[in-house]
């Protein structure tokens, strides 16, 4: 059982500016919810209830949306809302714990941030720029590997050729299963320079060795401290996973990624997708059957 998990929320949110110049990235709401919190609510569904959040400057709104707000559920109480009473306490059973990074460094070095706090246990990691679908069972599937192999494991995606320089990329063996050992993770490399097209999305089990290889680790792509380059090291010591990733994920830290998630998640929303799915009809029927598009 995997209790701990930890979210890297330091980044600067500079594909997001202005709106992300004094407020989170993490906080845009897709739908009604922030983005952080599908991630958080994620790692809630496999039982992980002893979260860390890694902060940075601008980041205060986080803390406070995850804390009790005793004034607005006492002002729900007394009018008798019941049904938005229970949204805003839902994640009150949840402990959450806050480090600061002090400098936007690199993703590795969020994670070498959590080392007083994971301490000893296997741990999850969740980027919450990537949004998996909440029906999906990644996570769990993830963990489940984890503790069976007792060793790490990374999500995988079959990316587009002209996409591996988004994401880390590794080489591997095909064990079945959507399972890969992993021989070599490289991060971001030019398509002429990628072992596949397996990229690594943003959800990862992870042992507490990555530490000690994390301390030590030089900045690689962007002067940045990365994760990819530590387990590529650590799978050079034992073996580390790949699990392919089938579901739907979306890449909610770009702009039309954050578009897209938008609307699939508001066709799917019990209260308003039919109305939004009517209105997109007529939006779409418009946009093709008229001779000047609106653009
Ligand atoms: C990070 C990792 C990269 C991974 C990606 C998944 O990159 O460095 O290896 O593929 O997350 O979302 P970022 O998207 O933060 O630049």
């Amino acid at each position: 059982m995997i209790k701990k998990a930890v979210f890297p929320a330091a980044g600067l949110g500079t594909r997001f500016l202005p709106a992300t110049k004094a407020s989170p990235k993490e906080m845009l709401p897709l739908v009604d919810k922030p983005l952080i919190q599908y991630a958080v609510e994620e790692a809630g569904n496999c039982g992980m209830e002893e979260l860390l959040i890694i902060t940075g400057k601008q980041k205060r709104a986080i803390e406070d949306h995850f804390d009790s707000a005793y004034e607005l559920e006492d002002a729900l109480t007394k009018k008798g809302k019941k049904d938005l009473l229970e949204m805003v306490r839902r994640l009150n059973h949840i402990n959450f714990a806050y480090i600061r990074q002090r400098a936007p460094l690199g993703l590795g070095h969020a994670i070498l941030c959590a080392k007083p706090f994971v301490k000893v246990e296997p741990f999850a990691v969740l980027l919450s720029d990537d949004v998996i679908d909440p029906e999906d069972s990644l996570l769990a599937d993830m963990v489940g590997i984890a503790t069976e192999r007792d060793a790490p494991v990374v999500a995988l995606e079959m990316v587009a050729e002209d996409d591996v320089e988004k994401y880390g990329i590794i080489e591997g063996k095909d064990e079945g299963g959507g399972i890969y050992r992993i021989k070599r993770l490289v991060e971001k490399p030019k398509p002429s320079e990628a072992p596949s097209r397996l990229g690594i999305i943003g959800r990862y089990i992870l042992t507490p060795d990555i530490f000690d290889i994390l301390e030590t680790l030089p900045a690689g792509k962007g002067g940045e401290v990365q994760l990819t380059d530590a387990l590529n090291r650590l799978a050079g010591r034992r073996p580390v996973y790949g699990y392919l990733f089938r579901g739907k994920r979306y890449d909610a830290g770009d702009k039309l990624g954050f578009l897209q998630a938008t609307v699939e998640l508001a066709l799917k929303d019990k209260a308003l997708g039919a109305a939004f799915r009517e209105f997109l009809a007529g939006l779409m029927k418009d946009e093709f059957s008229s001779p000047h598009p609106r653009r």
